[in-house]
């Protein structure tokens, strides 16, 4: 008898989730769970969070009362309560071509506009069709975890170009030449910047355009920050350049709306020159699209009176506290010996600080500071071994301004307690 168990058992050909495990390690939340093991449960003081990039949870944070009604109103239409089409509900692909044309020199379409679960998703989408046997693709180094996850369980081969850090994060467009070759099907490039709160220009968003032209290379333009620009430097869509290049852009209602649980993304194909629908990447986004799953239909339903319903008042309230928050953040970092901020952030809702353990006593390294920090003074940030960068931190600024100021008063506690006495 086989298949029993007994002796002789069917050896049963099952693949080992060696991909799935690894590519589950390198995500920001499974370091996060290690530096919240270090916790101290018992301690006395309230655990402050600057680790992920939800803000909802901070009385300031909430999306405008107007895109709530938007969902109610959608949801009590009852038209909104069957299955929607796979690549997302006309309406809703309308409403978003119109608010992205808004700032591109020409029109995109509805057929442009694939709705997906969130940002997320949308990445799940272009690393999948775009992984084939031998290729490789280009990412930012610090960049957004989830992309290397995708590419691991894709096996698509990553290669990293590296973000200056002394040159406002930009990037370094010699190393993408040295890295790009003839299996290599696309950039990403994050603006405005998870991790480093970067915005790039005009001139250096050219420059990567023309980079990615030279070398025949498509551009993933994840925009989930759309519009959080609060610097000097204006927010610039990378589909402005999609005449030098076809750019395909990611986005969602996450960020800019405060809503990232209502899982609301899409896939812009920006292509005034037809490149990408004669390479039939249409094809392969909606065949992909239509074997996975979609965002619910009644917050498809909702999206038309959120986008006109939102006043540009509620986007600059939210973009004056990220400025407060992340001018606070920077100036206090300053006064802290032990951790440096290469760049002031303008955008997004983070910031990336560099360890001095010349400075700090007995620190092995990022993991160990954020670990004892989260122990000694029940502070989360994220340690930048998670995103590729040892011996950096990214602190999340995009909180209440109470919260911010005691946990980086903390972090100053911490980095003065274990100070290096100086010879
Ligand atoms: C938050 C985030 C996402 C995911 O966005 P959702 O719309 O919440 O799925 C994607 N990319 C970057 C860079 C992010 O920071
Ligand atoms: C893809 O684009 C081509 C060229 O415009 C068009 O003929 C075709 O119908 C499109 N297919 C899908 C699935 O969008
Ligand atoms: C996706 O599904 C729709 C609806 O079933 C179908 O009309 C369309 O041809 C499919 N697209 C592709 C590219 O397979």
């Amino acid at each position: 008898m086989e298949g029993n168990g007994g002796a002789g058992a069917t050896r049963w050909n099952i693949s080992r989730p060696s991909k799935v495990v690894d590519a589950g390690c390198i995500s920001i939340l499974a370091v996060l769970r290690r530096v919240y093991s270090s916790v101290d449960a018992s301690g006395p003081r309230p655990v402050l969070t600057l680790g992920t990039g939800d803000p909802t949870a901070c009385a300031s944070f909430r999306p405008p009362p107007e895109a709530e009604d938007a969902i109610v109103d959608a949801l009590r239409s009852r038209k909104h309560n069957g299955y929607s089409p796979t690549v997302g509900i006309l309406p809703a692909r309308c409403a978003i071509a119109e608010y992205l044309s808004q700032d591109l020199p020409y029109q995109l379409l509805p057929n442009d506009i694939y709705l997906t679960a969130g940002c997320w998703q949308a990445i799940d989408v272009m690393m999948s069709i775009l992984a084939k046997p031998g290729s490789n693709i280009l990412l930012p180094k610090p960049g957004f975890p989830l992309y290397e996850s995708w590419t691991m369980f894709r096996n698509l081969e990553t290669r990293h170009f590296n973000l200056i850090p002394d040159r406002g994060w930009e990037a370094d467009l010699e190393s993408v030449e040295a890295l790009a070759d003839e299996n290599t099907v696309a950039m990403v490039i994050i603006n405005p910047g998870n991790p480093c709160g970067s915005v790039y220009s005009h001139d250096h968003l050219a420059k990567i355009a023309e980079t990615a032209r030279k070398l025949g290379i498509i551009i993933i333009a994840d925009e989930v920050y759309y519009h959080l620009a609060f610097g000097n430097k204006p927010f610039i869509p990378m589909g402005v350049f999609a005449d030098i290049v076809p750019v395909i852009t990611l986005g969602s209602l996450s960020k800019r709306w405060l809503v990232p649980g209502w899982r609301l993304g899409w896939i812009a194909t920006c292509d005034p020159n037809g490149i990408l629908k004669e390479a039939k990447v249409n094809i392969s986004i909606e065949s992909y699209i239509n074997i996975t799953n979609d965002p619910a239909t009644f917050v498809q339903g909702a999206v038309p009176q959120i986008i006109a319903s939102t006043k540009q008042d509620y986007f600059n309230k939210i973009l004056d506290l990220l400025r407060n928050s992340a001018d606070l953040c920077y100036g206090k970092i300053k006064e802290i010996r032990g951790i440096t901020c290469p760049h002031k952030p303008e955008g997004s809702m983070f910031v990336m600080v560099k360890l001095d353990l010349s400075c700090l006593d007995g620190i092995l390294d990022d993991l160990d500071f954020c670990c004892r920090l989260a122990k000694e003074e029940s502070v989360i940030v994220l340690p930048g071994s998670a995103l590729g960068m040892k011996d950096w931190l990214r602190i999340t600024f995009a909180s209440d301004v109470p919260t911010l100021e005691n946990a980086l008063e903390r972090i100053k506690s911490f980095c003065q307690r274990h100070a290096k006495l100086e010879a």
